[in-house]
């Protein structure tokens, strides 16, 4: 049993995180400013914002893995970097994963990362930005962290279905026979918790997709 604690446990992302994790038996905590319009049984729902400075010291009190599932938009826009590298200086033995996003992987070794090419729209580059130098800021530093990217066409606006399956690469992008990069997330979350629970890419960036 893992004391994980999820910041943005009521998102997208989170609340799926939240709920295969506490469906296998850790001890799961979300951090949000709002509270859940539907919790998930068994999770301790704390409301506060990842900004002030005490919820962080309070955050890496209370957690052997600490997952954000922040996202860099609106008012949050230009925050994740310090939060995130706050809390990694303050993690003395938690590990951290970080969810980021497609555009930080490469089509292939040594090709540019899609965030760099026209191949990412212009209008999540400066979200994929932001969130690849918080992987920088992670690996300049010394805690236990991972940074993971979802596929292509992971969101909120395709939530697609739990089938129990899933494929794992490092920064290389994973994409189907048809071509497509596509994942629930339902299965990103089970990828997660499948590498809390078994560590296999430590200090490391990787992704999942189908
Ligand atoms: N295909 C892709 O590459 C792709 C697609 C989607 C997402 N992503 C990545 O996945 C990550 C999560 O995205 P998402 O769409 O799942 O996010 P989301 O649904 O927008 O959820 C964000 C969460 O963060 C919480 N939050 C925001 N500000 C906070 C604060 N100051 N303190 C505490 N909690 C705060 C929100 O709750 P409150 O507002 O109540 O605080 C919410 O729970 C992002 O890094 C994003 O880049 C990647």
């Amino acid at each position: 049993m893992t004391r994980l604690t999820v910041l943005g446990g009521t998102g997208y992302t989170g609340s799926a995180i939240v709920r295969e994790a506490v469906a296998r038996g850790h001890e799961v905590t979300s951090y949000s400013r709002h509270a859940p319009a539907e919790p998930v049984p068994g999770v301790t729902y704390v409301q506060g914002s990842v900004l002030d400075a005490d919820v962080r010291r309070q955050i890496v009190a209370g957690a052997d893995v600490i997952v954000s599932a922040l996202a860099p938009r609106g008012d949050m826009a230009g925050t994740q970097v310090e939060i995130l590298s706050d809390l990694a200086r303050q993690a003395k033995g938690t590990r951290i994963g970080v969810v980021g996003g497609f555009g930080s992987l490469r089509p292939e070794p040594g090709a540019p990362r899609f965030v760099d090419t026209d191949a990412l729209p212009e209008e999540y580059k400066p979200e994929s930005r932001e969130m690849l130098e918080v992987k920088e800021a992670l690996a300049a530093g010394d805690a236990d962290w991972f940074y993971v990217s979802p596929a292509a066409a992971y969101g909120s606006y395709a939530p697609g279905e739990a089938t129990g399956s899933y494929r794992t690469s490092g920064e290389i992008a994973l994409f189907d026979a048809d071509g497509k990069s596509e994942l629930s997330g339902a299965d990103f979350a089970k990828a997660i918790v499948d590498e809390i629970e078994k560590p296999q890419y430590q200090r490391a960036h990787w992704s999942v997709a189908y």
